[in-house]
């Protein structure tokens, strides 16, 4: 049980935070590791239904986030969770909740880079008219100073990330 972490990517939408997350999970039940994935349009998708994209509503949306991967932890599961998380304050709450167990990992790209990628076309919707308070872009996205590590996904491959994740990992564990 004390082996159970909480890996918690954050970042713009569009940064890689889900595909890493995704890696980093396989690479963990590759390595023997019970997971539990935790995604915020997944989370949106049911639980969370009720809340929209005001700062209120995205500290409530983590919040649930962070007390179901205290479940998870609590029967060791590790969990790694993605989820845009943009504010200091919501960061606070998810180190609030979850204390040491938690490794924020904060997934870096420019806004730009974000907009070119546009993998869900939401950019090119919000440029539209169609979506309001949309992060990095009508909503803040603070970069943080809290952040137990950064990851750029414009420099570096998946693999790489996820290798330099799992080093970073192993030192600061050692
Ligand atoms: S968070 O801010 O509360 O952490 P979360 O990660 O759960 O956000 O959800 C972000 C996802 O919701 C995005 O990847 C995108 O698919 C979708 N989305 C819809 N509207 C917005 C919006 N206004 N701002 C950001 N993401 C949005």
């Amino acid at each position: 049980m004390e082996k159970a972490y909480v890996y918690w990517f954050f970042g713009l939408s569009g940064s890689g935070k889900s595909t890493l997350a995704d890696a980093l999970a396989l690479r963990l039940k590759s390595l023997g590791e019970q997971v539990l994935r935790l995604d915020g349009d997944q989370m949106r998708a049911g639980i969370n239904k009720d809340l929209g994209f005001s700062s209120q509503d995205r500290l409530e949306n983590v919040r649930r986030a962070a007390e179901i991967a205290k479940l998870s932890l609590e029967q060791g599961i590790s969990v790694v969770a993605s989820f845009i998380s943009p504010e200091d304050i919501h960061r606070r709450k998810v180190k609030e909740v979850l204390g040491a167990k938690v490794h924020l990992i904060f997934v870096d790209a420019s806004i730009e880079t974000c907009k070119l990628r546009d993998v869900k076309g939401l950019y090119q919707q919000q440029a539209q008219g169609n979506i309001s308070s949309f992060t990095g872009v009508s909503a803040p996205f603070e970069k943080p100073m809290d952040a137990s590590m950064r990851i750029s996904t414009e420099e570096s491959s998946v693999e790489a990330c996820i290798d330099q994740i799992m080093k970073q990992w192993k030192e600061q564990n050692a």
